[in-house]
């Protein structure tokens, strides 16, 4: 859950991501210390800046449980709802300005050898000067290029993840986070997500029919992957360049060398910021130059095709129960004789799987990914309800101490201390709560705007322990 908050002094709009305590019997989330490990250590004006830790006092506001969250500065947009939103259309340099932002940002974390693991529209966030940063390190981990231990298959949103890691290899590279780059460039110049599977098999169909079925030309080492073993898969050719016939040459090139099966011939992002298509005409433009919209994320386009679901739902209901009105008189049977919910779908080519795979081959189920109709794979809702007043403490800035070993003390809101967050209410997981209390006195003080949370998260299947720590 993510929401808006103010800093009292600075009057300073800041994002609290609430750490996910629920299924935690163990003390604090190794994955939480993970990604703030992580955060704490990537300084880039492309990755989003962690910039402190804060814990909210336990008290019966709030059900007597506090909470940790981690504070960001706050980004107008992330690139999903931004490409969401109603009639829009992004130009090549605005395209290009993104994907030069999103090559730096993984270069960056490439060579200090952070994978990030979960790269989507989501978890790129943007500003409204234009800059775009990675986010969402809950995924991300370090890597040695020797690859000592084996690592989890079970990371990355399904529609974004490569065939090294669907074919189960638990030895991979930063290449994983260039496939994910790429699709999110072939989504920007396509207008939509290329390849929307609905589960792993899918996926991988859907991978196959558009970039090619590997071959030991292609792909050399992809017989030793034990998904390679048990499935046999059609013959397809790739496709890429009947599928991008409207794109521009360089800009067709570069999704050829991101969405290339081999993750050894795959580009870096190194090499991807020096492409051709970064050096023709029009070159990115200068972030600052880009028009500036209306904050637009992921949960609000979300929410805005939920409600009109609803709408269409309630319109259907009223003209049923019209028609019941009147039996007498035979309703003709166009258009409004649908049944209510048969809505149309967005993207899910689907279709049958080739071959069969036995289920232990795989994990079932991903923690962000699995079957939807619509939408992004992972789309988080975010509702927005009125504001109320909370305060939270601060922990300290940037060093471990706040949080280690629980024995973070809250420090309350009061006027002697650092703390003091206020947020607005919000709704999510079923229904509004109201955090905090008090307020008065702290670093943090009460927005007037709402704050916002992440409807609840889809079902985050945790993997296996021995593949957790991975
Ligand atoms: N710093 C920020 N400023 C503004 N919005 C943010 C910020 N960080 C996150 N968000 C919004 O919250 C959403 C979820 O954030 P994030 O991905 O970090 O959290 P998460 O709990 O890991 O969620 P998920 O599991 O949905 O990926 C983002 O997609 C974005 O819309
Ligand atoms: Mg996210």
């Amino acid at each position: 859950m993510v929401f808006m908050a103010k800093e009292r002094s600075t009057q300073e709009i800041v994002a609290l991501k609430k750490v996910r305590m629920d299924n935690e019997k163990e003390g604090f989330p190794i994955t939480a210390i993970r990604e703030i490990k992580i955060l704490q250590k990537l300084k880039h004006k492309n990755v989003v800046n962690l910039k402190e830790i804060v814990t909210s006092k336990a008290q019966k506001a709030n059900d007597m449980k506090g909470s940790i969250y981690l504070v960001f500065e706050y980004m107008d947009h992330d690139l999903a709802g931004l490409a969401d939103r109603p009639g829009m259309k992004f130009s090549e340099e605005q395209i290009k300005c993104y994907m030069k932002q999103l090559f730096q940002g993984l270069h960056y974390c490439h060579t200090n050898n952070i994978l990030h693991r979960d790269i989507k529209g989501s978890n790129l966030l943007i500003n409204n000067r234009g800059i775009l940063k990675l986010a969402d390190f809950g995924l991300a981990r370090s890597y040695t290029a020797e690859g000592a231990n084996p690592l989890t298959n079970r990371v990355i949103t399904l529609w974004y993840r490569p065939p090294e890691l669907l074919l189960g290899a638990r030895k991979y590279t930063p290449a994983v986070d260039m496939w994910s780059a790429g699709c999110i460039f072939a989504e920007l110049v396509h207008g939509r997500p290329i390849m929307p599977g609905k589960n792993e098999m899918d996926q991988l169909k859907l991978i196959f029919e558009l970039c090619g079925t590997p071959t030991p030309e292609t792909w050399p080492d992809c017989k030793n992957l034990p998904g390679s073993k048990v499935v046999e898969f059609n013959k397809h050719p790739r496709r890429l360049k009947e599928f991008f016939r409207h794109a521009s040459s360089n800009a067709l090139k570069l999704i050829e060398q991101l969405l290339t099966l081999d993750p050894e011939k795959r580009l870096t992002a190194e090499k991807a910021m020096d492409s051709d298509y970064m050096w023709d005409k029009p070159l990115p433009c200068d972030p600052a130059k880009l028009p500036q919209y209306e904050p637009s994320h992921e949960f609000q386009t979300k929410k805005r095709r939920e409600e009109a679901k609803q709408e269409e739902v309630r319109k259907r209901q009223r003209m049923e129960s019209d028609t019941t009105a009147n039996v007498a008189r035979p309703q003709p049977l166009g258009k409004h004789a649908r049944m209510p919910g048969q809505t149309s779908v967005r993207g899910g080519s689907g279709g049958a799987i080739e071959g069969g795979m036995p289920k232990t081959a795989f994990p079932s189920s991903h923690p962000h990914g699995g079957g939807r109709s619509s939408g992004h794979p992972m789309t988080v809702g975010f509702n927005r309800s009125a504001p109320h007043q909370g305060s939270y403490s601060s922990g300290s800035s940037g060093s471990h101490g706040g949080y280690r070993g629980g024995s973070m003390g809250s420090m309350g809101g009061g006027g002697g201390h650092r703390g003091g967050y206020s947020g607005g209410g919000y709704m999510g997981g079923g229904g509004a709560r109201t955090f905090g209390g008090g307020g008065g006195g702290g670093k943090y003080g009460g927005t007037q705007r709402a704050a916002w949370a992440a409807a609840p998260p889809p079902p985050k299947n945790p993997p296996p322990p021995d593949q957790e720590k991975n």
